[in-house]
């Protein structure tokens, strides 16, 4: 995780200074993944095409609105904190770690096993976030991290692999490519894939 200089604006909400710092640093590097993922929904929703592509367009753009959604929540708890939001596209591409997108127009099983990469790049820092602010009696953030960022990335996780139940093999061999490079892990069996997040 990139450190991040914070200045501060105290307001007296019961925290620790120093608590305050680290949570918001945690949470400007959420917000970067989340920008990311964000804008990744965003590219499938203009560019998936083929039989499922009134669905998946619907579906990706719901996503899209969600992650808006949680940016914000986000951005606004790191401000209340005292620190500052990265905002611009500058600072999250220097920040994420979630790995770029190519222009070209990727399939369907591409796009899904980068949104599922993505996703689980988040779940597993946003997990780590929470503990820590836990321990650290940060009840606010941990509250914002389980029951809003972790519930929504988990369903939307949902939502995306049971497009995946029952596609051939073929498939999951070009979509195991995506899914390397996107930070994911590919279970293949008797012909037919799952994800294992
Ligand atoms: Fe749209």
């Amino acid at each position: 995780m990139n450190s991040r200089r914070v200045s501060r604006q105290r307001i007296s909400i019961g925290l620790d200074e120093n608590v305050c710092t680290s949570s918001a640093t945690w949470l400007n590097q959420i917000l970067a993944d989340i920008m990311v993922l964000r804008d990744l929904y965003k590219k499938c929703h203009w560019q998936v095409a083929g039989e499922m592509f009134y669905p998946l367009h619907l579906l990706f753009g719901k996503h899209n609105a969600e992650q808006v959604d949680l940016m914000d929540a986000v951005a606004e708890r790191i401000q209340l904190l005292g620190g500052i939001s990265i905002a611009s596209a500058a600072d999250v591409a220097e920040m994420t770690s979630i790995p770029p997108a190519p222009q070209a127009v990727e399939p369907v099983p591409d796009q899904l096993a980068r949104l599922l990469g993505a996703h689980e790049i988040i779940l597993l820092e946003v997990r780590t976030a929470a503990q820590l602010a836990a321990q650290s009696g940060d009840d606010g953030t941990n509250d914002l991290l389980v029951s809003q960022v972790i519930r929504t990335n988990e369903l939307q996780v949902w939502f995306l692999a049971q497009h995946l139940v029952g596609v051939p093999r073929e498939q999951a061999d070009q979509t195991g490519t995506a899914q390397k490079s996107a930070g994911m892990r590919v279970v293949a069996t008797s012909g037919r894939f799952a994800t294992e997040s």
